[in-house]
Protein backbone atom coordinates (compact mmCIF):
# COMPACT_ATOMS: atom_id res chain seq x y z
CA UNK A 1 0.00 0.00 0.00
CA UNK A 2 1.22 3.55 -1.00
CA UNK A 3 -0.34 6.38 0.42
CA UNK A 4 0.30 10.31 -1.43
CA UNK A 5 -0.62 13.31 0.66
CA UNK A 6 -0.97 16.48 -1.18
CA UNK A 7 -0.85 19.63 0.90
CA UNK A 8 -2.90 22.37 -1.28
CA UNK A 9 -2.31 25.58 0.50
CA UNK A 10 -5.31 27.83 -1.07
CA UNK A 11 -7.07 24.87 -2.20
CA UNK A 12 -11.44 25.44 -1.30
CA UNK A 13 -12.68 23.28 1.44
CA UNK A 14 -16.58 24.02 0.92
CA UNK A 15 -19.27 25.52 -1.35
CA UNK A 16 -19.60 24.77 -4.78
CA UNK A 17 -16.14 25.10 -7.18
CA UNK A 18 -16.28 25.39 -10.29
CA UNK A 19 -15.06 23.19 -13.06
CA UNK A 20 -14.27 26.14 -15.70
CA UNK A 21 -11.81 27.46 -12.57
CA UNK A 22 -10.12 24.93 -11.30
CA UNK A 23 -6.99 26.76 -11.33
CA UNK A 24 -8.34 30.37 -10.16
CA UNK A 25 -11.28 30.26 -7.82
CA UNK A 26 -10.78 26.94 -6.62
CA UNK A 27 -7.51 27.55 -5.23
CA UNK A 28 -5.26 25.64 -7.88
CA UNK A 29 -7.23 22.46 -7.31
CA UNK A 30 -5.97 21.72 -10.67
CA UNK A 31 -2.72 20.96 -9.15
CA UNK A 32 -4.40 18.13 -6.62
CA UNK A 33 -6.44 17.02 -9.82
CA UNK A 34 -3.40 15.94 -11.49
CA UNK A 35 -1.88 14.47 -8.86
CA UNK A 36 -4.79 12.10 -8.40
CA UNK A 37 -4.63 11.51 -11.59
CA UNK A 38 -0.73 10.72 -11.13
CA UNK A 39 -1.08 8.31 -8.70
CA UNK A 40 -4.04 6.43 -9.85
CA UNK A 41 -3.69 5.91 -13.62
CA UNK A 42 -1.85 3.76 -15.90
CA UNK A 43 -2.92 2.83 -19.60
CA UNK A 44 -6.10 1.09 -19.18
CA UNK A 45 -6.10 0.51 -15.45
CA UNK A 46 -6.03 2.19 -12.08
CA UNK A 47 -3.68 1.21 -9.43
CA UNK A 48 -5.96 -0.01 -6.95
CA UNK A 49 -3.01 -0.05 -3.77
CA UNK A 50 -2.78 3.92 -3.81
CA UNK A 51 -4.83 6.23 -1.56
CA UNK A 52 -4.60 9.70 -2.46
CA UNK A 53 -4.98 12.64 0.58
CA UNK A 54 -5.80 15.80 -0.48
CA UNK A 55 -5.33 18.21 2.48
CA UNK A 56 -7.83 21.32 1.56
CA UNK A 57 -6.56 24.06 3.40
CA UNK A 58 -8.46 27.24 1.72
CA UNK A 59 -12.01 28.74 2.35
CA UNK A 60 -14.60 28.90 3.74
CA UNK A 61 -14.30 26.04 6.07
CA UNK A 62 -11.93 24.34 8.76
CA UNK A 63 -9.63 22.20 6.72
CA UNK A 64 -11.08 19.10 5.56
CA UNK A 65 -9.18 15.89 3.79
CA UNK A 66 -10.89 14.49 1.07
CA UNK A 67 -9.20 10.66 -0.28
CA UNK A 68 -9.37 9.01 -3.23
CA UNK A 69 -9.01 4.98 -2.59
CA UNK A 70 -7.38 3.39 -5.74
CA UNK A 71 -9.00 -0.12 -4.70
CA UNK A 72 -12.93 1.05 -4.36
CA UNK A 73 -12.58 4.02 -6.99
CA UNK A 74 -15.17 3.94 -9.70
CA UNK A 75 -16.34 7.10 -12.61
CA UNK A 76 -13.47 8.37 -12.68
CA UNK A 77 -11.29 9.51 -15.55
CA UNK A 78 -7.94 11.17 -15.91
CA UNK A 79 -8.67 14.60 -16.81
CA UNK A 80 -8.68 17.15 -14.15
CA UNK A 81 -12.75 17.95 -14.58
CA UNK A 82 -13.59 14.61 -13.88
CA UNK A 83 -11.69 14.42 -10.55
CA UNK A 84 -12.61 17.78 -9.52
CA UNK A 85 -16.24 17.03 -10.15
CA UNK A 86 -16.14 14.00 -7.54
CA UNK A 87 -14.05 16.33 -5.34
CA UNK A 88 -17.05 19.07 -5.76
CA UNK A 89 -19.35 16.18 -4.54
CA UNK A 90 -17.36 15.43 -1.38
CA UNK A 91 -17.68 19.19 -0.74
CA UNK A 92 -21.39 19.56 -0.88
CA UNK A 93 -22.01 16.68 1.78
CA UNK A 94 -21.92 17.17 5.52
CA UNK A 95 -18.38 16.95 6.85
CA UNK A 96 -18.11 15.45 10.22
CA UNK A 97 -14.28 14.35 11.89
CA UNK A 98 -15.73 10.83 10.56
CA UNK A 99 -14.69 9.72 7.10
CA UNK A 100 -17.86 9.64 4.91
CA UNK A 101 -17.76 8.50 1.40
CA UNK A 102 -19.31 10.79 -1.36
CA UNK A 103 -18.91 8.94 -4.02
CA UNK A 104 -17.49 5.43 -4.43
CA UNK A 105 -14.00 5.64 -3.92
CA UNK A 106 -13.90 9.39 -2.58
CA UNK A 107 -14.31 10.34 0.79
CA UNK A 108 -14.66 13.36 3.32
CA UNK A 109 -13.68 14.56 6.56
CA UNK A 110 -12.42 17.36 8.58
CA UNK A 111 -8.69 17.22 9.53
CA UNK A 112 -5.17 18.59 8.93
CA UNK A 113 -2.02 17.11 8.26
CA UNK A 114 -1.08 17.12 12.03
CA UNK A 115 -4.48 14.67 12.39
CA UNK A 116 -3.69 12.63 9.45
CA UNK A 117 0.25 12.02 9.92
CA UNK A 118 -0.55 11.11 13.80
CA UNK A 119 -2.70 8.56 12.25
CA UNK A 120 -0.17 7.00 10.42
CA UNK A 121 2.10 7.45 12.78
CA UNK A 122 0.35 5.37 15.10
CA UNK A 123 0.55 2.55 12.28
CA UNK A 124 3.93 2.64 11.88
CA UNK A 125 4.42 3.60 8.35
CA UNK A 126 7.07 4.80 7.22
CA UNK A 127 6.61 8.67 5.88
CA UNK A 128 8.87 10.65 2.97
CA UNK A 129 8.91 14.17 2.61
CA UNK A 130 9.67 15.03 -1.25
CA UNK A 131 11.75 17.85 -1.02
CA UNK A 132 14.90 18.66 -3.58
CA UNK A 133 17.76 17.91 -1.47
CA UNK A 134 16.35 14.49 -0.02
CA UNK A 135 17.82 11.13 -0.34
CA UNK A 136 17.52 9.95 -3.87
CA UNK A 137 15.44 8.07 -4.78
CA UNK A 138 17.01 5.98 -7.58
CA UNK A 139 19.73 5.47 -4.89
CA UNK A 140 17.22 4.19 -2.45
CA UNK A 141 16.17 1.54 -4.84
CA UNK A 142 18.97 -0.24 -5.38
CA UNK A 143 18.70 -1.70 -1.69
CA UNK A 144 16.14 -4.26 -0.89
CA UNK A 145 15.01 -3.01 2.57
CA UNK A 146 14.34 0.47 1.12
CA UNK A 147 12.32 -0.37 -1.48
CA UNK A 148 10.39 -2.83 1.23
CA UNK A 149 9.93 0.51 3.09
CA UNK A 150 9.63 2.74 -0.05
CA UNK A 151 6.48 0.21 -0.90
CA UNK A 152 4.72 1.07 1.98
CA UNK A 153 5.19 4.49 1.91
CA UNK A 154 3.62 7.60 2.99
CA UNK A 155 4.41 10.55 0.56
CA UNK A 156 4.13 13.95 1.33
CA UNK A 157 4.24 16.61 -1.13
CA UNK A 158 3.08 20.16 -1.53
CA UNK A 159 0.90 21.83 -4.17
CA UNK A 160 2.60 24.80 -6.49
CA UNK A 161 3.17 27.14 -3.43
CA UNK A 162 5.55 24.28 -1.69
CA UNK A 163 5.47 23.36 1.77
CA UNK A 164 5.28 26.14 4.73
CA UNK A 165 7.22 26.48 7.75
CA UNK A 166 4.57 25.15 10.30
CA UNK A 167 3.85 22.36 7.89
CA UNK A 168 7.41 21.41 7.35
CA UNK A 169 7.91 21.38 11.16
CA UNK A 170 4.68 18.97 11.62
CA UNK A 171 6.25 16.68 8.76
CA UNK A 172 9.75 16.94 10.72
CA UNK A 173 8.13 16.21 14.38
CA UNK A 174 6.27 13.01 12.59
CA UNK A 175 9.92 11.27 11.58
CA UNK A 176 9.93 11.86 7.98
CA UNK A 177 13.16 11.11 5.80
CA UNK A 178 13.63 13.80 3.39
CA UNK A 179 13.40 11.63 -0.13
CA UNK A 180 14.39 13.20 -3.72
CA UNK A 181 13.16 12.60 -7.51
CA UNK A 182 16.38 14.86 -8.86
CA UNK A 183 17.87 18.29 -7.96
CA UNK A 184 15.61 20.33 -10.36
CA UNK A 185 11.93 21.61 -9.02
CA UNK A 186 9.24 19.85 -10.31
CA UNK A 187 5.32 19.65 -10.55
CA UNK A 188 4.24 17.71 -7.70
CA UNK A 189 2.28 15.44 -9.98
CA UNK A 190 5.72 14.68 -11.92
CA UNK A 191 7.23 13.63 -8.50
CA UNK A 192 4.24 11.13 -7.65
CA UNK A 193 4.94 9.57 -11.58
CA UNK A 194 8.84 9.24 -11.02
CA UNK A 195 8.38 7.82 -7.40
CA UNK A 196 5.81 5.19 -9.11
CA UNK A 197 8.30 4.80 -11.82
CA UNK A 198 11.03 4.01 -9.83
CA UNK A 199 9.51 1.44 -7.86
CA UNK A 200 7.97 -0.02 -10.70
CA UNK A 201 11.12 -0.73 -11.88
CA UNK A 202 12.62 -2.19 -8.47
CA UNK A 203 9.43 -4.23 -8.48
CA UNK A 204 8.11 -4.51 -11.48
CA UNK A 205 5.50 -7.74 -10.48
CA UNK A 206 3.07 -6.16 -8.75
CA UNK A 207 -0.44 -7.15 -9.74
CA UNK A 208 -1.99 -3.19 -10.89
CA UNK A 209 -5.38 -3.81 -11.75
CA UNK A 210 -5.81 -3.58 -15.88
C1 LIG B 1 6.01 22.68 -7.57
S1 LIG B 1 6.90 22.03 -6.25
C2 LIG B 1 6.95 23.39 -5.13
C3 LIG B 1 7.79 24.47 -5.58
C4 LIG B 1 7.83 25.57 -4.58
N1 LIG B 1 8.16 26.76 -5.29
C5 LIG B 1 8.84 25.31 -3.50
O1 LIG B 1 9.85 25.99 -3.46
O2 LIG B 1 8.64 24.43 -2.64
C6 LIG B 1 5.71 21.02 -5.47
C7 LIG B 1 6.22 19.97 -4.54
O3 LIG B 1 6.82 18.93 -5.27
C8 LIG B 1 7.84 18.34 -4.51
N2 LIG B 1 9.05 18.40 -5.33
C9 LIG B 1 9.28 19.19 -6.41
N3 LIG B 1 10.45 18.88 -6.99
C10 LIG B 1 10.97 17.86 -6.28
C11 LIG B 1 12.18 17.09 -6.38
N4 LIG B 1 13.07 17.32 -7.33
N5 LIG B 1 12.38 16.11 -5.47
C12 LIG B 1 11.48 15.86 -4.50
N6 LIG B 1 10.33 16.55 -4.35
C13 LIG B 1 10.08 17.55 -5.22
C14 LIG B 1 7.93 19.07 -3.20
O4 LIG B 1 7.23 18.35 -2.21
C15 LIG B 1 7.24 20.38 -3.52
O5 LIG B 1 6.63 20.93 -2.38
Amino acid sequence: MKDFIIIGNKAVNGGKISLNDLPGSAGRMDVLCRCVTSALFISFGMRRDINVWLILKGEPSPEKIVRFNGETMRSLNPDERSSGSLIQKALLIDASDVEKQSTPGVFVRYGNLEKLLSEFEKEERPMFYLKEDGNDILEMVQNHDSVALLENGVYILGDNQGVFEEDEKTIENAGASKISVGPISLLSSQCITLILNALDRAAPNKSDDE
